[in-house]
């Protein structure tokens, strides 16, 4: 509706062409129509997946549908920060990197912790990226890259709360998890991006509706089915990351909170807002570091 009614014209592909673009699980779902389009339109496409077949089905499908031959793979999971450095090891061979499209994410059921000690959402969503994000840093400087991550409305439910980072509880309801886990991804974009400026790399995050992916139809089964009618198509769902990834320099305010094209209110609720202090940031900016290996490598903070 909003497409029609503000008269959006097609994202800007030709910025793309030559232009190297790295998307996060780009197996299934938003991450691989947003590979099916940027191959499309003449970038290199990194596509980082965690199961090497899947990724190479993947690869070959995109190559024959779009005609672009230049669709590479780099196969990690982006919750496994051993993985993780891998990845970014293997990045790095690109060289300068202009898109970063942290997409991969999951909801899980029931608690699970990874084999770093981080519970999986977290790791998943936030810290693995967090790490990948900071390991590629001079190829996104040397792109002046775009770096988007894709987050979900159901942030709007859940407050910072870092105490639960920290120390999931026994009680795990996947749901509030993920809320919680992603309500973290924005503050971290909006903490972050100010510092990222003064190199040329630019962070947002957005939101993309609600899409009928697999990941929906799997990890919300009755959710989907009230909201079917109303579920957007892959093309819709991405849109809003390939506006960001395409449009002008001017048009994208860093840090900012994005759906269909438009900057949108990180809170609605103040009890939200009331929790998103700056001693709440502080620590979620500490809590990434440590968690990711990171601390004490005289990186600065924001
Ligand atoms: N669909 C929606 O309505 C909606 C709404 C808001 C936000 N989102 C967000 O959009 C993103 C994509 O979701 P989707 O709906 O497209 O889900 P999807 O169809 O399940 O696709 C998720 C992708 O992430 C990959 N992935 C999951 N865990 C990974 C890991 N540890 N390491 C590497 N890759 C991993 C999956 O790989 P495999 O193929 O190996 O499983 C798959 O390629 C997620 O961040 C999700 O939270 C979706």
């Amino acid at each position: 509706m909003r497409r029609r009614l503000f008269h959006w014209t097609e994202p800007e592909w030709q910025t793309l062409k030559g232009r190297t673009a790295v998307v996060t699980g780009s197996t299934s779902g938003l991450g691989r129509e947003i590979a099916v389009q940027f191959a499309r339109a003449g970038a290199r496409v990194v596509l980082v997946a965690r199961n090497q077949e899947r990724a190479q089905r993947t690869r070959d499908e995109i190559m024959s549908s779009t005609g672009n031959t230049d669709v590479s793979i780099v196969v990690g999971d982006v919750g496994d920060l051993e993985s993780v450095r891998h990845c970014a090891q293997e990045l790095r061979a690109f060289g300068a990197i202009d898109v970063l499209v942290h997409n991969a994410g999951a909801l899980s059921r029931s608690l699970a912790t990874t084999r770093d000690g981080i519970e999986l959402t977290t790791a998943v969503h936030l810290v693995g990226p967090y790490l990948l994000t900071n390991l590629i840093e001079p190829e996104l400087v040397a792109g002046r890259a775009r770096v988007i991550w894709v987050t979900s409305g159901g942030m709007y439910a859940e407050p910072l709360d870092l105490d639960w980072l920290a120390t999931p509880s026994s009680a795990y309801d996947g749901v509030k998890a993920y809320a919680k886990v992603k309500r973290a991804q924005v503050t971290l974009v909006e903490h972050w991006a100010p510092r990222l400026t003064s190199r040329h790399v630019t962070m947002t995050v957005m939101h993309p509706g609600w899409v009928d992916t697999p990941g929906l139809r799997q990890s919300l089964p009755a959710f989907r089915r009230v909201v079917r009618p109303l579920l957007r198509t892959l093309n819709e769902g991405i849109d809003t990351v390939a506006w960001l990834a395409t449009t002008s320099d001017d048009s994208v305010t860093p840090g900012t909170l994005w759906l269909d094209r438009r900057v949108r209110s990180r809170h609605r609720f103040a009890r939200t807002r009331n929790s998103d202090t700056p001693q709440q940031r502080e620590r979620l900016w500490s809590f990434c570091e440590q968690k990711s290996g990171l601390q004490g490598q005289n990186r600065g903070t924001p």
